[in-house]
């Protein structure tokens, strides 16, 4: 989703702005845009589509001589991608770029018509700088807090004004850092903007004024606040995509190493696990991915502990009656921390008292700093937009608090924990048959339509496969419980109707085999991922048998691959699918 970086110090900002920008490119966005400002002038430069066309329009201008600028990448969400809606906006003495929604921008708009206000864009962004603009009268610090008083809605803002050499920053559930390097300073939606700059930063919290002129002086509500410098653990080199074409292909490559890292901590100690048997219910919530991660680990919590669980949509669940009267943990599962609707459910539940326990990668985002838990997976940064890593690693993570429940509960034994260290090693086995998944994607990329059929915890991966394979291929896929295809959707299936069927519960097989049989009887291309020989169809790919807790992670790898190697063969942009974004900020 959109990105933010901002700069003041010695040097004309044009470089480390366009490359900030670059390192945002993964969250996602439709245009992007530049501003500088020197004593005299303000230039703008905005441009749709990548930042090579605007760094093109950039470096064709005659740039004036400055030491401070703001930059930004949209996703939009007022307004179509245009050059008009693309931010920086200016009103006035302001000049602004923002992530985020303002929620009232049209009430707002509709009163700053009346005082002759000119908009030239149709976004949320420009009322909100035309707020500022009119609370400003020579004091910026004052200006942006009258306005933050009145916006409302989520914002991280980057912000300088015609008539001083300081640059601005403030944001409300929207991430915002600031960066320290010699004599300079940087404002960034994201520590990877900046990390080949510096690794030290500060967290703006919210509604926290940032001045930054010789020194960088923090406000909240008038009152100095003192920022703890942080380092970043995260390596510039991460950007590097290591020898491999894209991201989503090194991002899957590195499973086994990230899995040895998150599991390690683990093996043979599971005390560090909550222990999921203390509660009356669980509740998972997530969006995306992370919501199909929490599938599995519902799948697993049930079959193998007498507790329930629900999975929520966060984007559901924020908004919907929730009755807590059951000891409840709430568990919220996000690669980013920064996912709204995840931040708000969790919210919700802190309201009511309920304890809460977030599966994270960032550490430092704003679900890994408010949740009431955390357990931090050891994914590293991840570019593509599209998940795997991550997800693999909430699936693992997911699988350990089940497994440990299921030890509490008395209903396994713990020869299971031997499993663990073997995991990464057979993921890189699957990962290794790269021929396998290629020849399966040479066989359906050109199809309309692609079905993923399960039962049980097979259905609950074929979800995630689904949604990858449509996420980067722009196929049409769905994923089904394989006795429910019959009930409408098997109208659709004809001849070479590709059908991936995941069959690896031993108890249900015989009934999903039955089902394979009524799609290849309708013509189907059925292609089986299973931990057993099944003979008989288009195409097996035999996975090694592992107990039900790590079952999940040899099969998901497959899924990856044959949506990489898919969208590959189609000529998709795979590490940035059309539309999508990394991190979404917004509701
Ligand atoms: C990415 O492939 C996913 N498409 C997306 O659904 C993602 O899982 C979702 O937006 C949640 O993101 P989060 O894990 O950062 O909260």
């Amino acid at each position: 989703m959109c990105g933010i970086v901002g700069y003041k110090g010695k040097q004309q900002p044009k470089d480390f702005l366009l490359e900030g920008l670059k390192n945002l490119e993964y969250r996602g966005y439709d245009s992007s845009g530049i501003a500088l400002k020197n004593d005299d002038e303000i230039q703008i430069i905005r441009s749709v589509g990548k930042i090579s066309s605007l760094e093109e329009k950039v470096n064709n201008e005659n740039l004036i001589n400055c030491s401070m600028g703001i930059a930004h990448t949209r996703w939009a969400t007022h307004g179509i991608p245009s050059e008009e809606n693309a931010h920086p906006h200016r009103v006035g003495n302001v000049t602004l770029v923002h992530n985020g929604i303002i929620e009232n921008a049209s009430e707002l708009k509709e009163e700053l018509l009346k005082d002759n206000v000119i908009f030239n864009s149709e976004t949320d962004t420009e009322v909100a700088c035309a707020i500022i603009n009119k609370y400003y009268e020579g004091n910026a610090v004052e200006a942006i807090n009258k306005a933050i008083k009145v916006l409302k809605g989520s914002y991280a803002f980057c912000i300088f004004f015609e008539d001083s050499d300081k640059l601005y920053a403030v944001r409300k559930d929207s991430p915002l850092i600031i960066g320290y390097g010699e004599e300079e300073v940087y404002v960034a939606s994201d520590i990877a903007a900046i990390i080949s700059y510096t690794n030290k930063y500060s967290l703006i919290e919210e509604n926290e004024i940032v001045e930054i002129g010789d020194r960088v002086t923090v406000t909240l509500d008038g009152n100095v606040v003192n920022k703890e410098v942080l380092t970043a653990t995260i390596s510039a080199d991460s950007k590097d995509k290591c020898g491999y074409e894209h991201y989503m292909l090194k991002e899957i490559m590195e499973e086994p190493l990230v899995l040895e890292k998150t599991l390690k901590p683990y093996i043979d100690n599971l005390d560090k696990l909550p222990d999921l048997t203390e509660y009356e219910e669980i509740h998972i919530v997530a969006c995306g991915s992370a919501m199909y991660a929490g599938m599995i680990g519902k799948t697993l919590i049930e079959e193998n502990t007498n507790l329930r669980v629900t999975v929520e949509v966060a984007s559901e669940y924020r908004y919907k009656k929730v009755i807590y009267d059951r000891k409840t943990l709430v568990i919220l599962i996000s690669q980013s921390g920064e996912t709204a609707d995840t931040i708000a459910a969790m919210r919700k539940a802190k309201m009511a008292g309920i304890e809460t326990l977030a599966i994270v990668n960032v550490v430092g985002s704003t679900i890994a700093r408010e949740s009431g838990s955390q357990l931090f997976i050891e994914a590293g940064p991840e570019i593509a937009v599209a998940t795997t890593k991550a997800y693999m690693l909430q699936v693992a993570m997911l699988s350990l608090l089940a497994y440990k429940a299921a030890l509490s509960s008395g209903l396994v034994n713990d020869s299971v924990m031997n499993e663990i260290k073997i995991v990464p090693r057979m993921v890189r086995e699957i990962l290794d048959r790269r021929d396998d998944y290629l020849e399966i994607a040479k066989s359906i990329y050109d199809r309309d339509d692609i079905f993923f059929i399960g039962r049980k915890i097979d259905y609950a991966v074929s979800m995630e496969g689904s949604l990858k394979l449509k996420e980067v291929s722009y196929i049409h896929s769905e994923a089904y419980q394989a006795g429910e295809l019959k009930h409408g959707t098997i109208s659709l299936v004809d001849d070479g109707t590709p059908v991936i069927s995941i069959i690896t519960d031993k108890d249900i097989k015989e009934k999903t085999i039955s089902n394979v049989q009524e799609v290849k009887a309708r013509g189907a291309k059925c292609i089986i991922i299973s931990n057993e020989e099944i003979t008989g169809y288009d195409h097996l790919i035999q996975v090694p048998e592992m107990s039900d807790f790590f079952q999940p992670l040899v099969v998901v790898p497959c899924l990856q691959l044959i949506a990489y190697e898919v969208a590959k063969l189609r000529g998709c942009d795979i590490d940035k699918p059309k539309n999508l974004a990394k991190s979404v900020t917004v509701e």
